[in-house]
């Protein structure tokens, strides 16, 4: 079985706090969690948005927390991220593409791949030729492996209005190569902080809360302007993948008043 944790939105700033909450607590709550609870999984992944701010030192202070972890964690790109600062202070493994954050993991049973679905200048998605042509490429290594996808920026509506309005633009391409392969097993995404779980296309895909703030539901509604962090636990995900059988448990590491100003 591999066991993975999985982690999204830490909008990490070296100083400073987001709407009264102190990100770099609730990013190490949520490594103490995994380093006292489940120093037994394979590895970590973090879907996006690991900075928030564009803060100069950001990316530094992101390495310095994530260090501590006993597991190796994965890193990958959200639309608050910058690929030069990442670069810069993040290491990236031999197999990542040249050019942008995007790279795979291989393993006996199974291959990980992990995403960038950054647009330079935008809070949407893009997945170009290129990151198309490279995810073609390694989906058709090896046709009868299942494939497991981790990615920022949802290639579908959730009904959750404003995030709806900066999902993935390359969304029909994107889907049209999942149904061109036939052994991606599941789509695991950032962005949207809050937890949903569908189909697309038959492919199971899910969501997760954000390690930093949540977003509030789409009723009441709400726009950029009135938004405000709904006042919920912050969470992570415990993967359990074995033959094909993916079990995703939402786990809550820590109480919502980590790190939030009084
Ligand atoms: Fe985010």
């Amino acid at each position: 079985m591999t066991k993975i944790i999985w982690m999204s939105d830490p909008h990490l700033q070296a100083e400073g706090t987001i709407d009264g909450l102190d990100p770099r607590k609730r990013l190490d709550a949520a490594i103490a969690f995994i380093n006292a609870h489940h120093a037994d999984a394979d590895f970590a992944v973090l879907t996006g948005d690991l900075v928030g701010d564009d803060i100069a030192g950001d990316y530094a202070a992101i390495a310095q927390h994530l260090a501590v972890s006993h597991i190796p964690i994965h890193p990958l790109m959200g639309n608050n991220d910058d690929r030069a600062g990442f670069r810069a202070s993040l290491a990236l493994p031999e197999t990542a593409m040249p050019g942008f954050v995007q790279y795979r993991l291989d393993m006996a049973n199974a291959t990980y791949l992990f995403l960038d679905t950054h647009k330079v200048g935008s809070h949407a998605g893009q997945f170009c030729a290129a990151r198309q042509a490279w995810l073609d490429d390694a989906l058709g290594k090896s046709p009868g492996k299942p494939a497991y996808i981790f990615m920022h920026h949802p290639p579908l509506a959730l009904g959750l209005p404003k995030q709806d309005e900066i999902m993935l633009e390359d969304a029909a391409a994107f889907l049209d190569l999942m149904t061109a392969h036939n052994n991606v097993k599941h789509l695991f995404m950032g962005h949207v902080h809050r937890p949903t779980a569908g189909t697309v296309r038959g492919i199971p895909f899910a969501t997760l809360g954000a390690v930093s703030f949540q977003a509030p539901g789409p009723r009441p509604a709400w726009d950029w302007d009135s938004f405000k962090p709904a006042k919920e636990a912050p969470q992570l995900g415990v993967l359990l993948i074995e033959d094909e059988t993916v079990v995703l448990q939402y786990t809550q590491f820590c109480e919502y008043a980590v790190g939030v100003e009084v």
